[in-house]
């Protein structure tokens, strides 16, 4: 395992509703496989051995972490903030508290709470790939159906062409000092920014897309539940496979 020449910390964006989900609880609170999804995703990032400390954006009085804080089985320091109406006012939350700790070429992994099932495999191979990258990148994997554009009543306007096209998952990897100046930059251009990346885009970077795997998707409408207990059993079975011969596959 390489280590990074700098400093690994992790931003957890959990302060959303979770109005997809059409639940009483936020999404990241539900229970999967006797876990809240929010517990799974810490304790996934934080099999990362170079990992320093993570930073969770929380809502506004918040009423579940504390009785989850218990159960969280890292070794690592978690430290909450308090979040903001956009997913990218949460992370900014986030990065103004880790300014104090860390320095501007540190790396920051931000990652959704909703994504329990990412792979330490996929975590390993973003921070390998990215190690030298002035800018930093994210996981993502290719479209594979046919792409198309509709009008606003549902009618085909034309197919995209697929080819270059890519879901854009999480983490997204960036130094700091560039991620804090580019999301600033536009919260203050009033840009809507859905991820990291874009903001790193607009701010005229260039970020790398690390190829990553579809288990690693986002927690949205009821029926993801059951998918994710199926990716987190399939995982836990591959890494008793694995043991058992003497491999590490890293789940
Ligand atoms: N998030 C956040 N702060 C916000 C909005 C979202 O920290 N103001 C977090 C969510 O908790 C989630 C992640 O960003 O972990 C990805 O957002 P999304 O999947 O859209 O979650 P929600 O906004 O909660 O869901 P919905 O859009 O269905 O309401
Ligand atoms: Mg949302």
């Amino acid at each position: 395992m390489g280590h990074l020449t700098n400093k690994l910390w992790a931003v957890v964006p959990a302060a959303g509703f979770g109005a997809r989900m059409r639940s009483e609880i936020p999404k990241q609170y539900l229970s999967v496989l006797g876990k809240p999804v929010l517990v799974h995703t810490l304790e996934r990032l934080a099999s990362h051995p170079d990992l320093e400390g993570i930073v969770l954006a929380l809502a506004e009085d918040d009423p579940y972490w504390p009785k989850e804080r218990e159960q969280v089985d890292v070794a690592i320091p978690v430290t909450t903030v308090t979040g903001g109406a956009e997913r990218c006012d949460s992370v900014m939350h986030a990065l103004t508290a880790l300014a104090g700790q860390a320095s501007d070429n540190d790396w920051v992994m931000v990652h959704d709470a909703a994504r329990p099932c990412v792979r330490n495999s996929d975590l390993r191979m973003l921070t390998e790939t990215l190690r030298d990258h002035p800018i930093g990148g994210l996981l993502a994997v290719p479209v594979r159906d046919t792409m198309k554009r509709a009008d606003y009543l549902g009618n085909v306007q034309e197919t995209v062409d697929r080819a270059g096209l890519w879901h854009a998952l999480t983490p997204q990897m960036f130094r700091i000092g560039v991620l804090r100046r580019a999301l600033r930059g536009a919260l203050d251009d009033g840009n809507q920014v859905t991820d990291e990346a874009s903001a790193v885009e607009a701010a005229g970077l260039q970020p790398l897309l690390v190829p990553g795997h579809t288990d690693n998707f986002k927690i949205t409408q009821p029926e993801d539940l059951a998918l994710a207990a199926f990716y987190l059993q399939c995982q836990a079975a591959g890494q008793g496979r694995a043991a058992l011969s003497g491999m590490d596959d890293g789940g």
